[in-house]
């Protein structure tokens, strides 16, 4: 008698791993071209991580400060990605980010106008000019809502509540995917021409975070075990300022937008020290140099009461903030008991993006596995050491939209390779072995060890004697995780679940720590204590592959910029 559970298969010309952003822009666009897509969301439909980039999508309009165009928006993320990006994914980036702006406008989204009618634009860190296009501080929200919408009614088919174990992959190419549905307990087969995995980052590694539940980094170890390879791994931004109290909201985002539209950070003798560390940019610097000066005046005594630092708009009078900043707001006032309009905010450095991710060819984003794209935060190579803010919900439609065109495309000209019942079946056996009576390692204690680990020992500043002991740990839980299960069945199961994720978690985390090992340099976001400076000698990616043994890494030389795109970098940055 076969004691495995049974599963269904559902045919699809492209398979989109992932409801954010990128994953729902992907399938307008394999919609558009006359692909069948089926869309397959961990949560329900409309509760992404996009909806936490809520101050704005970076596109040089020019509606606001009209120098600004895509010469300078390139610059600007070129320079802030310190060198470590894909050039011509910056540039693609920047050249296409206004069309995508409009074209959501278009499918819907109710943007905030400026007087004269036009879409308004704010003022984020390190972009030369006010270029974020928003909706209040609901930005990220709004853009889910439109392009969710535009999904469903071209005909995409939403499957949600789902986790996904495995992207299959026959004769070097994906074929599909295996899925349980948490909802129905059951198995689903996926089987793809093509398969987009866009299933955001890895915050959720760290114990303060932003990231919501899902950011697990299921994405990067589906991809790296189909044979896709992964690229920059330590690469994690660290957003100056989320909440730090109460205990159960910190890490929680506090938009960029705050000081966009004038936030001042202050310490506890009321200094407003960005005047010392960045005299010119001051509030509006790069996140990694506000990130870094917030944690310093924290560490060195002059933080809050509850370990953070000040922020404060208060001056600028409550009808300002309440259209602005009307989140913010609610926030503060439903889970801190603080009134912004009148009191201060407090705030410290919170986990919030990974630039590391899926290596991609910049233009199709198509893996090197023939058929496998990846799009969004997992994605790696746009960014670099450094993501400016804003350049989140440019990249997820930029990119989203490409995924989904070059996979359609792919798709429509492939015929179906079918998944073998063997590997289906070895899979499902893999999944319900979590689930056992009597004694078992408990997967909740060894996902807060690692969390804990990675928060205190692969933060904001790193040193080699703290990687590796976080290494150390890391493998010491690897080696107990051959043993975690759950009672209970298939049918939602938020243990089954954690099983499956502390595996993913582990794999990012041990890649993540052995680059920030390697790279014995600091470059934007990553700052290593013992090696303070950058160095020339790094302007390289670290890139892992899995042969299905075993994890290895090699290093490549970042793309040469071409000299046409290098007049556009300012004269005073040093390329190195
Ligand atoms: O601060 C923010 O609103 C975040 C935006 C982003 O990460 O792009």
């Amino acid at each position: 008698m076969n004691s495995e559970p049974d599963f269904t298969t559902i045919k699809v010309d492209v398979l989109i791993i992932g409801a954010g952003g990128a994953g729902l822009r992907a399938a307008i666009e394999a919609r558009s071209l006359g692909a069948s897509v089926a869309i397959l969301s961990k949560s329900l439909l409309g509760k992404a991580h996009t909806v936490m980039a809520e101050g704005g999508i970076a596109a040089s309009l020019g509606n606001v400060d009209n120098k600004d165009n895509w010469k300078v928006h390139f610059a600007d993320t070129y320079v802030e990605g310190v060198f470590l990006g894909n050039y011509r994914m910056s540039e693609i980036l920047a050249k296409e980010a206004p069309d995508r702006v409009y074209e959501l406008e278009r499918y819907g989204a109710l943007f905030d106008r400026t007087p004269g009618g036009l879409i308004s634009q704010r003022a984020f860190g390190a972009h030369t000019y006010r270029r974020l296009c928003h909706v209040g501080d609901k930005t990220g929200l709004e853009l889910i809502r439109t392009v969710q919408e535009k999904s469903v009614s071209s005909g995409a088919k939403v499957y949600d509540e789902l986790v996904i174990s495995k992207i299959f992959n026959k004769n070097g190419r994906a074929i599909g995917a295996l899925a349980l549905s948490m909802r129905e307990g059951k198995f689903y087969v996926f089987s793809a021409k093509a398969v987009i995995v866009a299933t955001g980052g890895l915050g959720r590694i760290y114990k303060v975070t932003s990231n919501s539940w899902e950011s697990t980094g299921d994405g990067h170890s589906l991809a790296v075990r189909a044979g896709a390879e992964l690229m920059d791994m330590e690469m994690v931004q660290f957003h100056p300022t989320g909440m730090v109290y109460p205990p159960a909201v910190r890490g929680l985002l506090v938009t960029e937008g705050v000081r966009g539209d004038g936030g001042i950070l202050l310490n506890n003798k009321g200094e407003r020290y960005m005047l010392k560390y960045s005299p010119k940019k001051k509030e509006l610097d790069a996140r990694d140099i506000v990130a870094r000066a917030n944690y310093n005046e924290i560490i060195e005594g002059r933080g809050s009461e509850h370990g953070g630092v000040y922020l404060d708009i208060s001056y600028k009078g409550k009808k300002f903030i309440m259209e602005k900043l009307p989140s913010m707001y609610m926030q503060y006032k439903e889970f801190a008991g603080i009134d912004i309009t009148k009191e201060k905010m407090e705030v410290a450095p919170t986990t919030h993006y990974h630039m590391g991710g899926i290596r991609v060819d910049p233009d199709t984003t198509q893996t090197r596995v023939e058929g496998l794209y990846a799009a969004g935060e997992v994605a790696s190579g746009l960014h670099g050491a450094n993501r400016l803010g804003g350049n989140s919900l440019a990249d997820i439609l930029v990119f989203g939209r490409r995924a989904g065109k070059y996979a359609a495309e792919y798709a429509l000209k492939s015929t179906y390779l079918d998944v073998d019942e063997v590997e289906v079946k070895d899979e499902i056996k893999r999944v319900s072995s979590y689930l056992k009576s009597g004694e078992k390692q408990n997967p909740y204690d060894l996902i807060e060890k690692l969390r804990t680990t990675m928060s205190e020992k692969v933060g904001i500043i790193r040193e080699e004697k703290h990687l590796k002991e976080a290494l150390d740990i890391i493998r010491e839980i690897k080696s107990k995780s051959g043993t975690v299960g759950v009672p209970g069945g298939l049918r939602f199961n938020p243990g089954l679940i954690a099983c499956l994720e502390l595996d993913n978690m582990l794999l990012s985390a041990e890649l993540l720590v052995n680059s920030a090992i390697e790279r014995r340099e600091s470059r934007g976001a990553h700052a290593r204590k013992d090696y303070p400076d950058r160095s020339k000698e790094f302007m390289k990616n670290f890139i892992y592959e899995y042969d299905g043994n075993k994890i290895s890494m090699t290093t490549a030389p970042v793309p040469k910029l071409p000299a046409e795109l290098e007049e556009l970098i300012p004269k005073e940055e040093v390329i190195g």
